[in-house]
């Protein structure tokens, strides 16, 4: 088992980014469950204010099995930023889960980024959705621009990869090649009976190994750099 790194005493952020459909629930829920198993005190708060016809959310998953830590429910994003800090754990994680990514200035995914340390912006790696990334990346020089207080340091998660293809390897060049950080880490397309598609809602298995233990192993070297 590789040691768990350890976080400085004040804990630390992350926030869960992505267009729609991106696996950012998925993927964090397995996540929690990973980094509670190494000893990581960990907590969410899903920011995805779930829709009349909507009911997959990190709370409802939470609250139907036990992800490792508290989940809490949406925070007004005006106050995002200082309950954010009061809800991270001591020494620990508090992940943030947002619905898909709209760039309104001022608005709820910026509240988002001005709240934590580590931005992780989930992708598919296809082409459409390199061109939508350009959304976020032009967020973040916009938030250097001015000066923000806060701007977190951004990496980039191939999520719903098919590994056969070679798309992720054309993705993971061109956003290297433009500076930006890939983690080595990539969530596979799994849909199948017993695969990631169908895990939301259910007990997180933990497999040493798997592509959601890697990922939370390389997230949390990113957090606590
Ligand atoms: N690795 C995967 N392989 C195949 N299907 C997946 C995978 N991860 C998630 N899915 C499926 O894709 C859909 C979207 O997943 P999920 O809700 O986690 O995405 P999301 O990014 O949180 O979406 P939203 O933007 O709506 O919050 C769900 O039907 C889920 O079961
Ligand atoms: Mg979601």
């Amino acid at each position: 088992m590789i040691p768990t790194p350890r976080l400085p005493a004040e804990g630390r952020r992350i926030g869960i980014l992505g267009k729609g459909g991106t696996s950012k629930s998925t993927t964090l829920g397995h996540l929690l469950a990973h980094w509670s198993d190494r000893g990581v005190h960990v907590a969410a708060a899903d920011q995805d204010v779930p829709g009349d016809n909507e009911v997959g959310s990190l709370l409802t998953w939470a609250r139907a099995e036990n992800l490792g830590g508290t989940v809490y429910p949406p925070i007004p994003h005006n106050r995002l930023r200082e309950e954010s800090r009061k809800l991270t754990p001591a020494g620990g994680l508090l992940a943030i889960d947002t619905d898909a990514w709209k760039r309104t200035a001022g608005g709820p995914h910026f509240s988002v980024l001005a709240s934590v340390d580590v931005a992780a912006w989930f992708m598919k790696p296809t082409d459409i959705e390199l061109e939508r990334s350009g959304s976020i990346f032009a967020a973040m020089e916009h938030l250097e621009a001015v000066g923000a207080a806060n701007v977190p340091r951004l990496v980039i998660v191939l999520t719903m990869v098919n590994r056969a293809a070679r798309s992720h390897r054309d993705t993971r060049e061109a956003l290297t090649a433009a500076g930006y950080h890939v983690l080595e880490t990539m969530i596979p397309l799994s849909d199948a009976q017993d695969g990631y598609a169908q895990s939301f809602g259910k007990p997180v298995r933990l497999v040493d190994g798997s592509p959601m233990d890697l990922l939370a192993t390389e997230l949390l070297e990113e957090v606590k750099k």
